[in-house]
């Protein structure tokens, strides 16, 4: 490959052993050759106040800034109650606000998720692909990550010891990369 494909990724977990920050570093040391994937975190995006839209705190300028540079995104997600956590939701609000000028316009993405219960963050992640209809992103549809029983696959440390755990997320990068060349090519033209 003769391109870097860069991808930002973001957890929405603020707990500091959380399993889904836990996948997103677990996808930083996977990342195929010809791509990086640089972490943001998510602490700090205050909630979202729409009269405040149009002064946004530097941490959110930063966080569609680095959208923005990115040729691609990947949102890992817990799932809290049936649906995409209030903070990962909050942030793509931020993000996508004032009206006209949402950074996610556009942008390949692709997401995954690990839960403690057996469904790994189904409904969440169905949740997260409605929202991209309206941020016209466009996601990727397979392969599907949702890692179900989490806290069996991922040691004390944080690492994410299970192997098919650890196949699926490689997956995942290796497909994103090629999904978002095709956005590339299609945006420069070459
Ligand atoms: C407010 C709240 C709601 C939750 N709702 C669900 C749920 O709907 N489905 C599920 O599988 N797990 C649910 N859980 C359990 C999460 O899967 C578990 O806390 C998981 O570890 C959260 O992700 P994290 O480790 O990345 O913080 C919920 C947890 C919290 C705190």
């Amino acid at each position: 490959m003769n391109k870097t494909i860069s991808i930002l990724g973001f957890a929405g977990s603020l707990r500091k052993g959380s399993y889904n920050r836990a996948l997103l570093r677990a996808a930083q040391e996977m990342v195929p050759e010809g791509a990086k994937l640089d972490i943001f975190d998510l602490e700090g995006i205050p909630p979202f106040n729409q009269d405040l839209e149009s002064q946004p705190p530097d941490k959110v300028k930063e966080f569609k800034a680095k959208i923005r540079a990115a040729d691609a995104i990947l949102i890992v997600t817990p799932e809290y109650n049936y649906s995409m956590p209030g903070v990962l939701k909050n942030a793509i609000d931020a993000a996508s606000r004032p009206y006209g000028d949402n950074a996610l316009d556009g942008k390949p993405v692709a997401m995954m998720g690990a839960s403690v219960g057996m469904m790994g963050t189904a409904r969440a992640q169905y949740h997260l692909r409605q929202s991209c209809v309206f941020l016209n992103m466009y996601p990727m549809n397979q392969p599907e990550v949702m890692v179900p029983f989490v806290n069996e696959r991922i040691d004390p440390s944080g690492r994410v010891t299970d192997p098919k755990t650890r196949e699926k997320i490689k997956e995942l990068l290796e497909s994103l990369v090629v999904w978002a060349l095709r956005f590339k090519k299609e945006v420069k033209g070459s």
